[in-house]
């Protein structure tokens, strides 16, 4: 019993543990997890019935409409359910740890949504799990620090409720403390109830963010109780303004000192030299209240962050009460300049800096929506190498990883909080709990996210229902003022969709104005706006499928459909959305557009427009009158039930290999970089003869093709134009090969080549050596080659993967969006040349992984990767 000891040392010498600073410690190992409620419980743990004892949760969030109780009513719900019960014997459980998404393990069902994947995400889940807290931590506040769950989580500590959030994209606290039994063992339940028809793509179901324990003192800094900003930013010095906002949980008044460190982070990510450091003296904090206090401190040569060198700097506050540190809270900022303005767009430290942004769902494809940090760090790598310096959250609060990664990686957020306002698009969806709950939750993203250099504007919403309603404006003006109240630092704004919206007045309640699929209006809305900044803040959505080519060619973007694929000439869109070519036309032809945010980088679960229909998501699933319905209206329009689950609208495929277009913007968000990129592939033994069109992406500004060594033109690009295109080749196997001029010089070449048949498989890791963490990640691309090496663009061969050594495979894809397979299975089928194996080493475990892939009448290929032993993550 080392607390034992450790506790009477301490009172020994008259020292105690409460008065120690916080620490915050990963709760996500050693969980027991079911689906659905035990025997006899109905509907009475449903939000509607237990509500008030949720609301009180975010009553320090519900400032101006009052909406969030205090006073938690009489009574315990659940006391009478047995998986509350501290006793209750959970071992038939299954036992996991968190980040978890219940939905990512399928199966895929035909007759599930296909809007929603196709996954089985909805319904009730419990989260049970043990939790020792010494008789050392009597004093201490202990919270529960959940960064998000899908969805409405009630919790319950030793058989009591304590209470919960709905919103599933949310991080919040639960104060544990009155519930914790000190020196004992402490049992939590989490019960999560994922409501059907919730969701426009999927959601995943689960604790799929991370969980914290956190223990302070009863003298603190308040949960997400810092403000870091820059109100003077200047090349020789900067001035750092710190607000603290403290807690006092004890029956008298506190006096503290509260003492500011500043430290920069050195080039290996760690906190190093200590800038400058500023102390607030004597701060009251009146029993059982909150205090808050302002500090500034002036830093000498600031390094500024920006997109190219993201220097962060650090803040340590330190709370000292009579003479003796009670609490040491870290915040992570940047110093930088923001300013969107009408006629120049967006500026970082004084320099116009075009946003190249694209919009990102928050699933990890294959591995669903349970937090990987390697994975998210992945993408932002692919994206970065595009060109990409600007992610949208769309259309919700993201996991807190993704801002730290955007900070220290140097890309700028546009951070959004929700899909719908008062008016919903879905039955179950965010609407429902609009009234009392929209100012807690804005308030948590922007309490939670506002000193992260990276977030440039806050957004309120995405294509409201209620943008276009007379009501619209005093909404969005309410929005403002709960934003700005948090943060007046940063600009607001709300993706709108409607034309109407840029003229109707309700622009005018926003500080930028975020319009979506508009290019062809941006010179009238300029006219009638005349100071307002503007950015495309959802731009394109081309649907495409990776290496998939349809004839003849149509300029028509509703063609280009076969057998549940789109081709892939970038050509093709929904009735709404634009070609990339045109978005970049409307922002040469109007340059104080501060730029844009592609639909999507990465393709992403659900939502598989154009085949986005199928029997149940059309109408309530649930029902089966609708349902035939809905069976009658598809069959008279000669449709088949889809059996697409993912969308087509990514960049990169859900895989995360590169579509076509992803050289289209790599050439013009890298213009330096020599590129040129042809499409299609040239395997057509059907087409021979046969007019097969050809397009460029290239940064140079000419280009001679060469169809076996013969020139066909040199072309010339024009005035917003983005590809080159020769549409009238004729069809021969061999060699197509172009050659790039940038002002008269050779640039850049790319040739394609007519391969044989399938012969071999090889692998290439994007690591080899891997963190025995039990997260970190290896992803493994499977490439289909002929004898000579060439990736087979159209091979479909079924591949084997087997794996040795203290590794596993998590996850297999290919990028279809038709695919049916679990994610887990060892067995995928190329999908055009291509496939992908995630390996993870076993934690703890050090030493050699072999992977091997197979498949029949193909040379097999292995990968050595090395697992390094260390069961610490990297602390970057
Ligand atoms: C937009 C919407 C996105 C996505 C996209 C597909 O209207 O904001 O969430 O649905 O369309 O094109």
């Amino acid at each position: 019993m080392a607390w034992v000891l450790w506790f009477l040392v301490h009172a020994l010498t008259g020292w105690s543990v409460a008065e120690t600073p916080r620490e915050r410690l990963s709760l996500n190992a050693g969980w027991r997890f079911t689906k659905d409620d035990p025997a006899g419980v109905g509907d009475t743990l449903s939000y509607s019935r237990i509500k008030a004892w949720i609301l009180p949760t975010g009553a320090e969030l519900a400032l101006q409409s009052g909406n969030a109780k205090t006073a938690r009513p009489a009574g315990n719900p659940g006391a009478d359910v047995p998986y509350t019960q501290p006793g209750f014997n959970d071992s038939r459980w299954r036992s996991l740890d968190l980040p978890h998404d219940w939905g990512i393990e399928g199966p895929f069902k035909m007759e599930y949504p296909g809007e929603t994947a196709k996954l089985p995400w909805w319904g009730v889940a419990w989260y049970r799990r043990h939790l020792e807290i010494p008789a050392a931590d009597q004093g201490r506040r202990i919270f529960l620090d959940v960064d998000g769950a899908m969805s409405y989580s009630t919790v319950w500590l030793n058989g009591q409720c304590v209470g919960g959030w709905p919103y599933g994209y949310s991080s919040w606290r639960v104060d544990l403390t009155p519930f914790v039994k000190f020196g004992a063992d402490n049992v939590l339940a989490i019960r999560l109830d994922n409501p059907p028809q919730s969701s426009r793509w999927y959601p995943g179901g689960g604790i799929y963010r991370n969980v914290w324990l956190v223990k302070t003192a009863p003298v603190r800094v308040a949960h997400w109780g810092t403000h870091v900003t820059t109100p003077q930013v200047g090349e020789t010095s900067a001035t750092v303004k710190i607000d603290v906002r403290l807690d006092n949980s004890t029956d008298t008044d506190a006096v503290v000192a509260v003492r500011h460190e500043i430290f920069e982070f050195d080039a290996s990510g760690e906190p190093g030299k200590l800038v400058a450091s500023c102390v607030t003296p004597d701060l009251k904090i009146p029993a059982q209240q909150s205090a808050s206090g302002e500090t500034r401190a002036v830093l000498q040569s600031p390094r500024l962050w920006s997109i190219d060198q993201p220097q962060r700097y650090l803040v340590i506050t330190t709370v000292e009460r009579n003479g003796k540190a009670v609490d040491r809270y870290e915040t992570p900022f940047g110093i930088r300049k923001i300013a969107f303005t009408a006629d120049q767009g967006f500026l970082l430290n004084g320099r116009k800096v075009e946003i190249k942004g694209v919009c990102m769902h928050h699933d990890l494809g294959a591995l669903g929506t349970a937090l990987n940090l390697r994975a998210l760090e992945r993408q932002l790598e692919i994206l970065k190498e595009m060109g990409c310096n600007a992610i949208r959250t769309s259309h919700n609060p993201p996991a807190p990883e993704l801002l730290d990664l955007c900070d220290r990686m140097g890309f700028v957020v546009m951070a959004e909080s929700f899909d719908c306002w008062r008016t919903g698009k879905n039955k179950n969806d965010y609407h429902v709990l609009y009234p009392e709950w929209h100012e807690q939750d804005l308030r948590a993203l922007v309490r939670r996210d506002r000193n992260h250099p990276c977030v440039v504007l806050w957004s309120s919403g995405n294509e409201v229902p209620d943008q276009d309603k007379p009501e619209g404006p005093a909404i969005a003006r309410e929005h403002a003022s709960i934003i700005q109240s948090e943060d007046a630092t940063r600009p607001v704004t709300t993706a709108v969709s409607s034309k109407k919206g840029g003229f109707s007045g309700f622009q005018k309640e926003f500080d930028v104005f975020g319009w979506n699929y508009k290019p062809a209006h941006y010179g009238e809305f300029r006219a009638a706006n005349s100071g307002l900044p503007m950015v495309g803040s959802e731009t394109s959505s081309c649907v495409s499928s990776r290496g998939e080519y349809f004839f003849p060619v149509s300029e028509n973007k509703d063609h280009g459909k076969v057998d549940f694929q789109v081709s892939s000439y970038d050509l093709y869109a929904p009735k709404w959305a634009t070609t990339p070519d045109d978005e970049f036309a409307g922002q040469d032809k109007n340059p104080f557009v501060a730029g844009e945010f592609v639909w999507t980088g990465f393709d992403y679960l659900g939502e598989p427009t154009p085949y986005n229909w199928d029997l149940t998501n059309l109408l309530n699933f649930t029902d089966p009158a609708q349902q035939a319905k809905a069976k009658a209206e598809l069959d008279a329009q000669g449709k088949i039930n889809s059996p697409a689950r993912s969308s087509y609208f990514g960049i990169l495929d859900l895989a995360g290999f590169r579509k076509d277009r992803y050289y289209l913007y790599q050439a013009r968000w890298r213009p330096e970089i020599p590129l040129a990129h042809i499409l299609p592939h040239w395997n057509w033994p059907g087409r021979i003869g046969q007019v097969t069109p050809v397009h460029v992406y290239t940064s140079g500004d000419a280009a001679e093709l060469f169809l076996n060594g013969r020139s066909l033109g040199l072309k010339m690009r024009g005035d917003f134009q983005y590809r080159l295109r020769w549409d009238d080749v004729t069809y021969e196997p061999g060699e197509l090969k172009v050659v790039a001029y940038k002002n008269g010089q050779n640039w850049a070449t790319h040739t394609v080549r007519t391969t044989g048949t399938a012969a071999l498989l090889s692998l290439e890791a994007d690591r080899s050596i891997l963190r025995s963490d039990g997260h970190d990640l290896s992803f493994i691309t499977v490439k289909v080659k002929d004898s000579d090496g060439l990736l087979v663009p159209r091979a479909k061969n079924p591949i084997r993967f087997e794996i040795e050594g203290p590794g596993e495979i998590v996850v297999t894809d290919n990028g279809d969006p038709t695919g049916m397979e679990p994610f887990r299975s060892l067995e995928r089928k190329a999908f055009n040349g291509l496939a992908l194996v995630v390996v993870r080493a076993n934690p703890g475990q050090a030493g050699e992984i072999t992977l091997q892939a197979g498949s029949q009448g193909l040379k097999s290929a292995t990968i050595r990767l090395s697992a390094d032993g260390r069961e610490t993550a990297a602390t970057k």
